[in-house]
């Protein structure tokens, strides 16, 4: 048992305490830089430093956010006066958190697949992520659908690949969220999609418990189970939330801290609707809390209205509340189009 065990249980508990979600804001500068980009943001280090800043001081940030993901630039910078980002993610009552893994690349001998890398040297890179502040860490693997994929190759390296730096999170004081993700690119059908997240699911899962992982000191990040964006026939809401809780309720052990989802592409208002149907409709037989760890769907409008431009970051402040808003309503099954439009006028 690691001798973070209880710190570890206390911010698994306090990352999905009711009402809250965790907000994604780890994008690699690549990633990062094709956001900014794509709205002629120029992409540097101090446009990157004053985005995160923005999202980090909004105003109320806390009621609904339990703790940040932040990228290894991000963790290191510091606000105009000198106040490291940690601290201010710590004084507003929020729990600091990191990525850790080192990204996605393409998975030998087998096209179009990735492997998630980072292992080399992550004993190390925990115990200086945890002197400086951070107390949860994220991994993300990735699993894509197409013509004869994901390979069982491809599930096992990255399950294999989760649950090594899940252990070694939890040896090194870190809540590890385990993160596989299917994507939602292609034409798949939401069938199809259930089957491979849980084979992945399971998978994943196998290697955990094989590794020594403690379920109740983790988080899930799983994608919600949904039909490829180019599918012509695409679920009602209710249906996206069936079929994800379905393949939950098979696969993570009723001890797991708690499952946080990803957004995975879904506009802002399909992934609150979907996790707020999930959570009005099956809550009381969930055995975890069933919250949101979204990227996109809570920063895009937000980086959208901001464009880079400093006298429009209280406006652009209000947005991102907003959404962390509705994703805190969704969590507590009280999402709909009227919340929507509700929370945007108070
Ligand atoms: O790894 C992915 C992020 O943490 C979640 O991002 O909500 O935009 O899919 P997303």
């Amino acid at each position: 048992m690691s001798t973070h065990a209880q710190e570890l249980k206390t911010t698994a508990q306090a990352l999905v305490a009711k009402g809250k979600g965790i907000l994604a804001i780890d994008e690699s500068n690549g990633t990062c830089n094709q956001r900014f980009a794509n709205l002629s943001i120029p992409t540097t280090e101090e446009n990157r430093r004053s985005y995160r800043k923005l999202i980090l001081t909004t105003p109320q940030l806390s009621t609904y956010i339990s703790g940040p993901i932040l990228f290894d630039e991000t963790i290191r910078q510091t606000t105009r006066n000198g106040k490291p980002f940690v601290q201010v993610i710590t004084e507003a009552g929020m729990i600091p958190g990191i990525k850790v893994d080192t990204g996605a690349k393409d998975l030998a001998a087998h096209p179009r697949e990735k492997v998630t890398e980072g292992l080399d040297g992550l004993r190390d890179r925990i115990a200086e992520y945890y002197r400086m502040g951070a107390r949860f860490a994220k991994w993300r693997a990735v699993i894509t659908i197409g013509e004869g994929i994901p390979s069982q190759a491809c599930i096992d390296v990255n399950a294999h690949a989760l649950a090594r730096y899940a252990v070694l999170c939890q040896e090194g004081g870190l809540v590890p969220i385990v993160e596989p993700e299917v994507l939602i690119d292609g034409d798949h059908t939401l069938e199809r999609c259930y089957q491979v997240s849980d084979r992945t699911l399971h998978t994943v899962f196998a290697q955990l418990y094989a590794q020594g992982v403690a379920f109740d000191q983790m988080i899930l990040k799983p994608s919600m189970v949904i039909a490829g964006k180019d599918c012509p026939q695409q679920p009602s809401v209710d249906e996206v939330a069936d079929a994800t809780i379905r393949c939950l309720r098979k696969n993570p052990p009723a001890t797991v801290a708690g499952v946080a989802f990803l957004s995975g592409g879904q506009s802002a208002e399909q992934s609150a609707a979907h996790l707020s149907s999930m959570n009005a409709r099956y809550q009381s037989i969930c055995p975890w809390p069933v919250t949101f760890s979204y990227a996109r769907a809570i920063q895009q409008p937000a980086l959208e209205h901001w464009r880079g431009e400093g006298q429009r970051v209280a406006e652009a402040q209000q947005r991102l509340l907003h959404r962390a808003k509705c994703n805190s309503a969704a969590s507590l099954g009280d999402y709909s189009s009227e919340v929507e439009r509700e929370l945007a006028l108070v």
